[in-house]
């Protein structure tokens, strides 16, 4: 193998979340969020873990940033906990909560790390969740509000602003699914979530566009491909289906302005029916495309539960493969098959790889973390994205989900995806030997043999 050079001026970066790393749970003002109050259920998170300390990075954005500084970090994509900045959701910013987040962008750029802001990374506030969160059409208003908060104060510094993080994820995990906030479960409410959640993204692109005209707006999806279980014909039928329902549920509207038709034939038993002026405000142009991606699902077809049972397959194992401690399929052209169907389906947008990384046990040892595993996994995945701009792709940047250690949501802080561990009791930062292998191929801007 020769080494893999990757296009000129290309972004090496990181990701986190607010809710994952922060903690400062009730310092500046900080309102409650969803995921306060499920972590805080018992029976909800694994060990009864919550986000109220999590890596203390409020208090210590400064020590982390300086880490990132000196691993050669190029960019990194945080997000905002709109609850800091608006407690109860709505109404006036709070001075306190935008301006931790302003300290965090000025450290970046004084460090010559480029700053990606995600809006919302799941943390909603628990207000708005009262009033129904996004089962309310009221959260593309609240939302737009809130977007062009941020966008007013921070838009000046950033380099990249990205509206939604995985509409798949939260809306079918916290809406009905409910192993994630708000822990909902109601099948039935689902087309209005997901609409609400379509719609809440393009009235926030208007309202940063009408801040910040020239800031590059996005949205990162988590869009699996879906395979079939077996060959059968109905097992196909069922991965075509599971794969309108989960990804085009939210590609189709978001890029091309429409849902798809096999998507509302399934529906249509449930009376749903969408205003076609609202697709007009969800397909706002974007700058870019983010892509998180992981693995793939596979699906079977189940006459009974049709589309839910598909993400009962979703921990099938193949014989053979190799699988991360999350039990997902290490399988790099996972993220091929996503770049290829974006470019052939979706008329080729600027994408930024938001998020791709692994968990693994990760024990220290004399001060060091041999992760190989990961080193080894961030290698194919990198190599099979190259090809796929070799191919046309045009992909601009990569960020390695994650920066830190982190609580993994209904995991708790049981499983580990950072470059950099974190011992929880000390708050010690440890960089893995993934984080030194990875400042190395950002600083050639290749991937050596
Ligand atoms: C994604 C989430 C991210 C992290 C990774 C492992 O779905 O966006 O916060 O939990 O999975």
């Amino acid at each position: 193998m020769t080494e893999l050079q990757f296009p000129e001026g290309f972004v090496w970066g990181a990701a986190t979340a607010a809710y994952q790393i922060e903690g400062g749970a009730h310092e500046g003002g900080r309102g409650e969020s969803i995921w306060d109050r499920f972590s805080h259920t018992p029976g909800k998170v694994s060990h009864g873990d919550t986000g109220d300390v999590a890596c203390d990075h409020f208090h210590r954005y400064a020590g982390d940033v300086a880490m990132m500084r000196e691993l050669g970090l190029g960019a990194y994509r945080f997000s905002v906990a709109w609850p800091r900045v608006q407690p109860s959701g709505k109404g006036p910013p709070h001075p306190a909560g935008l301006d931790f987040y302003s300290r965090l962008v000025d450290a970046l750029l004084e460090a010559g790390i480029a700053p990606m802001a995600t809006l919302y990374h799941w943390d909603l506030p628990q207000a708005l969740q009262d009033e129904g969160g996004f089962a309310s059409r009221d959260v593309a208003g609240w939302f737009a509000d809130y977007a062009g908060v941020v966008a007013r104060a921070l838009g000046d510094r950033l380099r990249w602003i990205v509206t939604l993080n995985e509409p798949q994820i939260f809306g079918l995990f916290g809406y009905v699914v409910g192993t994630h906030a708000p822990g909902v479960q109601d099948f039935v409410g689902y087309p209005r979530v997901a609409h609400h959640i379509n719609l809440a993204h393009g009235e926030a692109v208007r309202a940063v566009r009408a801040e910040r005209a020239r800031l590059p707006v996005g949205i990162a999806m988590q869009t699996p491909p879906m395979h079939p279980r077996s060959a059968s014909a109905e097992d196909a039928a069922a991965a075509r289906r599971f794969d309108a329902f989960f990804n085009r549920y939210f590609l189709d509207p978001v890029l091309l302005g429409a849902y798809p038709p096999e998507l509302l034939e399934l529906l249509s038993p449930l009376g749903v029916r969408y205003p076609e002026e609202d697709l007009a405000v969800i397909a706002q142009p974007l700058d870019f495309v983010g892509v998180n991606n992981y693995t793939r699902y596979f699906v079977r077809h189940h006459p009974e539960t049709p589309l839910l049972e598909a993400l009962a397959d979703e921990h099938h194992r193949i014989d053979g493969a190799r699988y991360t401690d999350m039990g997902w399929e290490i399988r790099p052209d996972a993220l091929g098959e996503v770049l290829d169907r974006l470019r052939a389906d979706y008329g080729n947008p600027v994408v930024y790889v938001t998020e791709n990384g692994a968990a693994f046990a990760d024990p220290v040892a004399d001060g060091q973390v041999h992760d190989a595993d990961r080193v080894a996994f961030l290698r194919g995945y990198l190599a099979r994205l190259h090809r796929a701009i070799a191919d046309g792709a045009r992909v601009r940047g990569y960020f390695v989900w994650s920066w830190l250690d982190n609580f993994e949501w209904a995991h708790g802080y049981s499983k580990r995806f950072g470059l950099v561990h974190v011992d929880y009791p000390t708050q010690r930062r440890t960089p893995k030997d993934s984080a030194r292998w990875y400042a190395e191929v950002a600083r050639r801007n290749a991937l050596s043999p």
